[in-house]
This record gives C-alpha cells, sequence and structure tokens, in this order.
C-alpha cells in the first residue's frame, strides 16, 4: 500500500488533509460524558445526507410542472423500480429531520449548549432550523396535491397581511395572480438548488464555530479547563475513533427506528403526508381542514390562536407572534443569565420551566394539527393555544429573572460518569 501512503503525502503537500483530519477527527477531542442526547447532532448529519442524495435521484424523475408534478409522482410511486422507496425515504426522512433537529436543539435547551463560548454555534443552529422551514414548505408544494396547493396558499397569502406593500408582494412571491405553474417552478429551483446550498455552507459554518470552541456535555462543564502534560483535556476522548463508534450505535437504533415507520407507516397516519395530498391539486376545492405537516403546527396554532386586530388585522398580528416565536430563540444566550450551563446545576424554576415549555410546544402542535372548533375540558382550542401562546413567551421573556434569582448547585471541575 505505498503507492496510497505516497499518494497522501502528495496531496497533503498541496492541501492540508492531514491537518484537517487531525483538528476535526483525530485529535478532536470531545468530553468523554456525552450522553443519549448528543446522537441527534449526528443523526441530524445523517439525515441530511438521506434527503440530498434521495432527493437528486427524485428529481432524475420527477416533472416539475402543474399539469406533470402530480402525475410524475404517481409514476416514481408505481412504475420506478424502487421508486417507492425513494420516495418515501425522502418523505418520511424530512419528517425524520425535523424530529431529530428538535430533539438536538431540545439537548441545547436541557445543557445550555447555547451559552458563551457556543452563542454562534446556536446562531448558526438557528439559521440551520429557518432553512429548514423554508425547505420542507417549498418541498411539501412540489408534489402538486391538493394541501400542497392550499398549504402554499395559506402560507404565500400570509405576506398579503403586510400593510402597503403586502398585496404586491404576495403577487411577486407567486410570480402570477394565483398559485399556479410559475410558483411551482420556483418553488422547485429554491427546494433543489438554493436552500440546499445555504444549508450546507450553514452546516459546515456551525461545525466549524463548534470545533472551535469544542463540544459542551450534560455537566456543562469546559473540558479545555483541565488539560494533562501533553496539552489533551483529561476528561476528552478523541474523537475518531471513540466518538465515532459511539454513534455507530445511535445511527444503529436510529435506522431501525426509522425503516420500520418507512415500511409500516410511512404516512404515519396522515401527519408526514396529509390525506388530501393524494388528491390532485384543485384550486376549486379547499381541503375540509387545512393544516400543515406536524412539525409546523405549534406556529400555525399560534397563528390561529391570534385574533386581536387593533391597529392591524389579526393575520398581520398572527404572523408577527409566528415569526417572533422563532425569533426569540436566537437570543437566547442573552436571556439566560445562569452562572452554570446545564440544568443538572440550575435551580428548581428552570427545570420547572423547561418541563412545563415541553408541555407547551407539544401541546401548541397538537393544537395547530387538530381544527379549530375542537373543545378540550370545556375549552375552545382557540382559548387553549391563546393561553399556551403566552406560556410559550414567558417562558423565554422571564428567563432573565429567574435564571438569575434562583440558587444554583455548585458545578464540579471534572465531569460526572
Ligand atoms: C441540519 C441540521 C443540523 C446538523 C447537521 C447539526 C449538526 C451538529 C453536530 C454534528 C453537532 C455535534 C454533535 C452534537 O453535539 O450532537 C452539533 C452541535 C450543536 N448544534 Fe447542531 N446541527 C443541526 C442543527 C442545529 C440546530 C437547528 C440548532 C439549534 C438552534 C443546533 C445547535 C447546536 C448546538 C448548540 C451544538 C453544540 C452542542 C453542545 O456542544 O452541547 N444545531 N450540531
Amino acid at each position: 500500500m505505498k503507492w496510497l501512503v505516497d499518494l497522501r503525502d502528495w496531496v497533503d503537500a498541496r492541501l492540508p488533509i492531514m491537518r484537517a483530519w487531525d483538528t476535526h477527527l483525530g485529535g478532536y477531542y470531545a468530553p468523554k460524558n456525552f450522553n443519549f442526547w448528543y446522537f441527534f447532532g449526528v443523526l441530524s448529519l445523517l439525515v441530511l445526507v438521506n434527503q440530498i442524495l434521495t432527493g437528486i435521484w427524485l428529481t432524475m424523475m420527477y416533472t416539475p410542472s402543474a399539469e406533470g408534478a402530480f402525475a410524475s409522482v404517481e409514476y416514481i410511486m408505481r412504475d420506478v423500480e424502487w421508486g417507492w422507496l425513494i420516495r418515501y425515504l425522502h418523505s418520511t426522512g424530512a419528517s425524520a429531520f425535523f424530529a431529530v433537529v428538535y430533539l438536538h436543539m431540545f439537548r441545547g435547551l436541557l445543557y445550555g449548549s447555547y451559552k458563551k463560548p457556543r452563542e454562534l454555534v446556536w446562531i448558526f443552529g438557528m439559521l440551520i432550523y429557518l432553512a429548514l422551514m423554508a425547505e420542507g414548505f417549498f418541498g411539501y408544494v412540489l408534489p402538486w396535491g391538493n394541501m400542497s396547493y392550499w398549504g402554499a396558499q395559506v402560507i404565500v397569502s400570509l405576506f398579503g397581511a403586510i400593510p402597503v406593500i403586502g398585496e404586491g408582494l404576495v403577487e411577486w412571491v407567486r410570480g402570477d395572480y394565483l398559485i399556479s405553474g410559475i410558483t411551482l417552478n420556483r418553488f422547485f429551483a429554491l427546494h433543489v438548488v438554493a436552500i440546499p446550498i445555504i444549508l450546507l455552507a450553514l452546516v459546515l459554518l456551525h461545525l466549524l464555530a463548534l470545533h472551535e470552541v469544542g463540544s459542551n456535555n450534560p455537566d456543562g462543564v469546559e473540558i479545555k479547563a483541565t488539560k494533562d502534560e501533553n496539552g489533551k483535556p483529561l476528561d476528552g476522548v478523541p474523537f475518531y475513533p471513540h466518538v465515532v463508534v459511539h454513534d455507530m450505535i445511535g445511527i444503529g437504533v436510529f435506522l431501525f427506528v426509522f425503516f420500520f415507520i418507512l415500511f409500516f407507516m410511512p404516512e404515519m397516519g396522515g401527519y408526514f403526508i396529509e390525506y388530501a395530498n393524494f388528491e390532485p391539486a384543485n384550486n376549486l376545492k379547499t381541503p375540509e381542514h387545512i393544516a400543515p405537516v406536524w412539525y409546523y403546527t405549534p406556529y400555525y396554532a399560534m397563528l390561529r390562536a391570534t385574533t386581536f386586530d387593533i391597529g392591524f388585522t389579526a393575520k398581520f398580528w398572527g404572523f408577527i407572534i409566528m415569526a417572533a416565536a422563532i425569533a426569540i430563540f436566537f437570543v437566547l444566550p442573552w436571556l439566560d443569565r445562569s452562572p452554570v450551563k446545564s440544568w443538572r446545576y440550575k435551580g428548581w424554576m428552570t427545570k420547572t420551566w423547561i418541563y412545563v415549555f415541553a408541555f407547551t410546544f407539544l401541546f401548541l402542535g397538537y393544537l395547530g394539527a387538530k381544527p379549530a372548533d375542537l373543545v378540550i375540558l370545556g375549552v375552545g382550542a382557540t382559548a387553549w393555544a391563546q393561553i399556551f401562546t403566552w406560556v410559550y413567551f414567558l417562558f423565554f421573556l422571564t428567563m432573565p429573572w429567574y435564571t438569575k434569582l434562583e440558587k444554583t448547585k455548585p458545578v464540579p471541575e471534572r465531569v460526572t460518569g
């Protein structure tokens, strides 16, 4: 294998691949106490690769036109060899992407991974989340089913609520006087070219920023603070091979779950692909109950819950509240004023709030997926969504106080376990 070593050295003299390996893998030290929650970063990467590969293959057989799109998806499902698998890998993959990314973000919340010095890692993460939401939305329009059509109609028309420029903006986004094949064409371009490039660039920046400061861990202890005589963190292990092998376990378990869902419930009872999307787009027939796919429903619940129309229309305020609900995550590093990172050492207020917030997010998600006339315990869904929209914002807005006021536990110098 001498030729292989020679080839490596030849390349290395021109492009520092060994240095990159050393910086990011062999010589990169990760905390040795990574737990379950630390699997979701690598799983996000895995699903990203899956989406890109299956997306490329779908694009080979998909027709991006109002006349051909629906039929081309049916053709992929019925006639193309293994086409059903490629399509379900991609459509179920989209839901898997959000599931792992939400768990990945929740880990950040538990262990204060957004706090100094990882603010930029968090901000790049949030930009990824925004790009992902746009990517999912554009992708859902492409099969040109009836929910694709009406989903696009609801979301694009939101821009129409913006005073003065709204109507013009909507027309510009649609490229037409109604959602049409022209709109489908541009969404296709954004879905397969523009946003994936942005996503890949953001993921690269996310990881570079992370490797500059190093990973946090369940104890929130900076492992760089205690090093051995060779300058290696005492509580760290080299990423390759230790973390790579450890990640294999997470990947294995994930693949079992993912393929189980893919083979036995790829549409997840209408939550991953809604039933209305098995009918072709029809601008004369509104689906009985328009709701987005599950990963947007917490925000959709907030949009529908906004009924006040002081100064502007309720739709405009709903749009603002929805945008604010996402935007507030960006400033999380500055809202948390606790001297400690991990919730293990934070006080009872943070712990209670994290449980309440998790419930709130899930409950809003449930409400957003259900028709607005739903009644729970004698209270209508809109009122429930209004209450929990308040709770959602209070979690963030009161954070500077409760994180500052509560009594924290002493953080150990070295990681535990
Ligand atoms: C395509 C989506 C994403 C990919 C591929 C990705 C990838 C990764 C990877 C591989 C890691 C290191 C392993 C780990 O800590 O789990 C990581 C860490 C991190 N990510 Fe992401 N990420 C994504 C989205 C996000 C989002 C949406 C956020 C939050 C808004 C986020 C916030 C973080 C934070 C704070 C860390 C550091 C965690 C720590 O050290 O405790 N990421 N990411």
